[in-house]
């Protein structure tokens, strides 16, 4: 694997201390595979909230559909923060290869029902990373991480929520008040 470029604290103190070279060197290959996965993770959302946002679609549930899409885009922002946190960090990166991806729904409901697992996924991926990283000497990585552990935390509510309201909505007339509120999102 390429040698990174460690900038923890600054380079000069990476040099400098010979003596942690071994173990930082093995610390900056375990951060170098996260950052890898973690553009997999969020690009695989990317995929999924487009596949959900052209199912709801067809279905006429466009405000639903409207917001699958800003949250396909949301994760290809997270996507975006990572590229640039490699880029600051001068970690090299190797972006996923794009495989087919088509996501199958069956219902409204299985559709928000299929994105909290996909939330919750990234969840336990994100909270897994970021108790391994605070073992590690600097705790640059770690509050990185933190921002996404909390990003995690309030999709997964947000999900959870929608689909306590679809399971509550049933489906025509319910589903179309759900509709409207969804429409309603911006960002
Ligand atoms: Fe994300
Ligand atoms: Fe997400």
């Amino acid at each position: 694997m390429e040698t990174i470029n460690r900038n923890f604290n600054t380079t000069i103190d990476y040099i400098s201390d010979k003596s942690n070279q071994n173990q930082d060197n093995s610390e900056s290959c375990i951060i170098q595979q996260s950052i890898n996965q973690m553009l997999r993770l969020e690009i695989e959302s990317y995929y999924f909230y487009t596949d959900m946002e052209v199912y709801l679609y067809h279905l006429g549930l466009n405000g639903m559909s409207n917001w699958a899409k800003l949250q396909a885009s949301e994760e290809l922002d997270h996507f975006k923060k990572h590229v640039e946190y490699a880029k600051i960090k001068k970690i090299s990166i190797t972006l996923p290869g794009i495989d087919e991806f088509n996501q199958k729904f069956s219902s409204p409901l299985d559709s928000f029902e299929k994105a909290l697992s996909q939330e919750i996924k990234l969840g336990d991926f994100y909270n897994s990373l970021d108790h391994k990283a605070t073992n590690f000497k600097n705790p640059s990585f770690s509050n990185y991480l933190t921002i996404f552990v909390n990003e995690q935390d309030e999709e997964i509510n947000l999900l959870d929520n929608i689909v306590k309201r679809v399971k509550l909505a049933g489906s025509n007339s319910g589903l179309l008040i759900i509709d409207h509120d969804l429409a309603q999102r911006e960002v």
